[in-house]
């Protein structure tokens, strides 16, 4: 079997005292070089630094994680989050959406206009998405989705993702929520709302023109369990 066959990938979940340093690294130099937002900025590693070491910190709190292996090589991974304490919303982010990210891209949370966009611009994303899961009372989140750009196109972000799906499970949540470009058709996704890249604007210009994966939209994805 070639090593490339996804039936070689290994996954385990990740565990901060082991894998936070490995996830940082590889979450700061290799995916900001390969998502497409970062990517569509021209965000360097530096920039993106303080941004995701936060989302490394608020994922490995919890042991929801998981990294994909071949053999010795860490290839990819999925930043997991729980939320036993859904809020509620009945505002619908459809009617309440404010894609002019001026003000908040201002506050210069992150110390580079990269950052701060793509912060602004996920937070704006998923602004009062539990609209969409009145009734739930435990979610999963899928974060972060991430393969090594020389593994990709084999099913390695189809096993992740259907790991999440299986964690979620084990943990009693009713759905598996989780925003990204790509579309997940494989494990049955609804897509509640689409976002066009071209509605997020700083004085009054577009943030971000084409994106490198040619994706028009952020998606919005939900998962019943
Ligand atoms: C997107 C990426 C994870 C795909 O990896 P891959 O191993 O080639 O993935 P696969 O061929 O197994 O396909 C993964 C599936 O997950 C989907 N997907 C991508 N992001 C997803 C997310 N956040 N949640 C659920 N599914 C997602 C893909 O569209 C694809 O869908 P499908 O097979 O159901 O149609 C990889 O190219 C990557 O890491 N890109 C850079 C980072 C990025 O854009 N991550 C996604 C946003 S956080």
């Amino acid at each position: 079997m070639e090593e490339s066959d996804p039936e070689n990938v290994t996954l385990i979940t990740a565990d901060a005292s082991k894998h936070y340093d490995l996830i940082y690294k590889m979450f700061v130099e290799k995916f900001s070089q390969s998502a497409p937002m970062p990517v569509a900025l021209g965000a360097t590693p530096e920039d993106m630094d303080k941004f995701f070491k936060q989302i490394v910190d608020n994922t490995l709190t919890q042991n929801n994680s998981i990294l994909a292996y071949i053999g010795e090589k860490c290839v990819g991974f999925a930043l997991n989050f729980i939320e036993t304490e859904p809020k509620k919303s009945n505002i619908n982010p459809e009617e309440d959406f404010d894609g002019d990210l001026t003000e908040e891209i201002a506050k210069n949370h992150w110390g580079n206009f990269p950052a701060n966009a793509i912060a602004a611009m996920m937070s704006e994303s998923s602004k009062n998405f539990e609209y969409y899961i009145p009734d739930s009372k435990k979610f999963f989140k899928l974060r972060i989705l991430y393969v090594d750009p020389e593994q990709t196109g084999k099913g390695i972000g189809t096993k992740l993702v259907a790991k999440c799906i299986v964690i979620a499970k084990m943990n009693e949540c009713d759905h598996l929520i989780t925003i990204a470009a790509a579309a997940a058709s494989a494990h049955g996704f609804k897509v509640v709302r689409e976002i066009p890249v071209s509605a997020y604007k700083q004085n009054e210009k577009q943030i971000f023109s084409n994106l490198p994966d040619g994706c028009k939209n952020v998606k919005l994805m939900i998962l019943k369990i």
